[in-house]
């Protein structure tokens, strides 16, 4: 686990990240009534693109170092959302519907406060289908993007490295999507997949490393989990510290959801992320500091994981800079661990997660096992405090996963479990 020596009590948040992500808020909610058309299976949900936030008493008895001690274990359930199956949905989405609200009204087929159900309209999937927008994933990202372009009427392309899940491929081409492989990692996906846009006026590219409109819309996950934290009685202040523990890919996700929490909660909040032992790119572009990029490889990692979704080299400079002064730490996970837990996720809750989404279920116990871990609590004076504490687990992925591989990871982390236990 990596300490984040500049975590500042009071950052500052960009005005304009704060507007971005209220207007992401909006935007979601605006659109609900169009994403129901386009996707019938949405109908009769309150909110379209949310999770629950589940207590997960059987896995914190399990586990729990503590025994119960410092606070009670939640999980925001982000591999159940709808459509995407993956946190990827409400930044994707995000980005999508503003890309084609603001097509529709350049061409004069939407008004500014026009009902968006006219997005599912004939004429303007006729006019949708003349642009192309285009993403570059380890695979979750794309099935946001993809499926939503797709179903507005957009050409959409995703591009991925080839060692992507062959079934995140064929989920996306059997909704329409044109699949394009790069030899070489993530990074030289999005890398072609910028340049091809580029020569294209027609296409928006969606840059997973630089987008404001993804990290905003990742970012509008805060406000609803305030408010399921407050249904479910949790209070959020100095003396009910809340610990968010959330994976780790190029940082988007995990860092607009920091941003959004530390708006809500500022130095109440702690977030920290899980990263791969092989590619914790976040952690070593904090810790190196932010003068350059410096990769995995830099320090002769190899970016090698079963964690597909956290499979990143670099991470994003605009998410490394806008989260400096607010993460907590980073801790890092290894390939076994996520199989384990996972299982462990699986025997205790019954919810099926891939391997990424896993990495955090350690995420409370990293800092209560070991003196030097604790120092965080001791230094932040949270020791006494931890009694009434609220740790969120974020699951990330799994909804769409096929049941045959689901199957061949909780074998594998069986495996693993009943080895460890000889
Ligand atoms: C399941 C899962 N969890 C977490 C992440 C991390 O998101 P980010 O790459 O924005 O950091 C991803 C990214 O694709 C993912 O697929």
């Amino acid at each position: 686990m990596w300490l984040n020596p500049n975590l500042a009590t009071s950052g500052v948040l960009s005005v304009t990240l704060l507007e971005e992500m209220a207007a992401a808020e909006q935007r979601l909610r605006r659109c609900s009534g169009l994403l129901k058309i386009l996707f019938p299976e949405l109908e009769g949900r309150q909110t379209v693109i949310e999770s629950e936030l589940v207590k997960t008493k059987r896995l914190q008895h399990a586990l729990d170092c503590t025994s119960g001690s410092s606070g009670e274990w939640f999980m925001k359930t982000d591999h159940m959302l709808p459509i995407a199956g993956s946190i990827k949905a409400r930044g994707g989405f995000n980005e999508v519907l503003a890309f084609a609200e603001k097509v529709a009204i350049d061409n004069n087929l939407l008004a500014a406060d026009s009902d968006r159900a006219l997005l599912a309209s004939k004429s303007v999937r006729e006019l949708f289908s003349t642009y192309t927008l285009s993403v570059g994933s380890t695979g979750n990202l794309g099935l946001s993007i993809g499926t939503l372009a797709a179903a507005l009427g957009f050409k959409a392309v995703v591009h991925m490295s080839n060692d992507a899940k062959d079934w995140k491929k064929h989920r996306l081409t059997n909704s329409g999507v044109l699949v394009v492989e790069h030899i070489g990692d993530y990074a030289s996906a999005v890398d072609a997949g910028r340049r091809d846009a580029l020569a294209d006026p027609h296409c928006h590219f969606v840059d997973d490393e630089h987008s404001v409109m993804l990290f905003a819309g990742y970012a509008a996950a805060a406000a609803p989990l305030a408010a399921q934290l407050a249904e479910q009685g949790r209070k959020v202040d100095a003396e009910h510290p809340l610990f968010v523990y959330i994976p780790c890919g190029v940082g988007g996700a995990p860092g607009g959801i920091t941003f959004g929490l530390k708006s809500l909660y500022g130095a109440n909040v702690h977030c920290f992320f899980a990263e791969p032992v092989a590619a914790p790119c976040m952690l070593v572009q904090l810790a190196a500091g932010l003068d350059s990029p410096v990769s995995v490889y830099d320090i002769g990692l190899d970016n090698v994981t079963e964690a597909d979704g956290l499979a990143v080299g670099l991470a994003s400079q605009f998410v490394a800079a806008t989260i400096a002064e607010h993460l907590s730490g980073v801790f890092t996970v290894t390939d076994d661990a996520l199989f384990k837990q996972l299982q462990q996720v699986k025997l205790f809750e019954g919810f099926e997660l891939e391997p990424s989404a896993a990495a955090c279920v350690s995420g409370p116990n990293w800092l209560s096992a070991t003196e030097s871990r604790r120092s965080y609590l001791r230094e932040h004076d949270l020791e006494r405090r931890m009694k009434d504490a609220t740790h969120v687990i974020w699951t990330t992925g799994g909804s769409r996963v096929p049941a045959q591989e689901h199957l061949r990871f909780q074998d594998r982390g069986a495996q693993l479990l009943a080895n460890s236990s000889e």
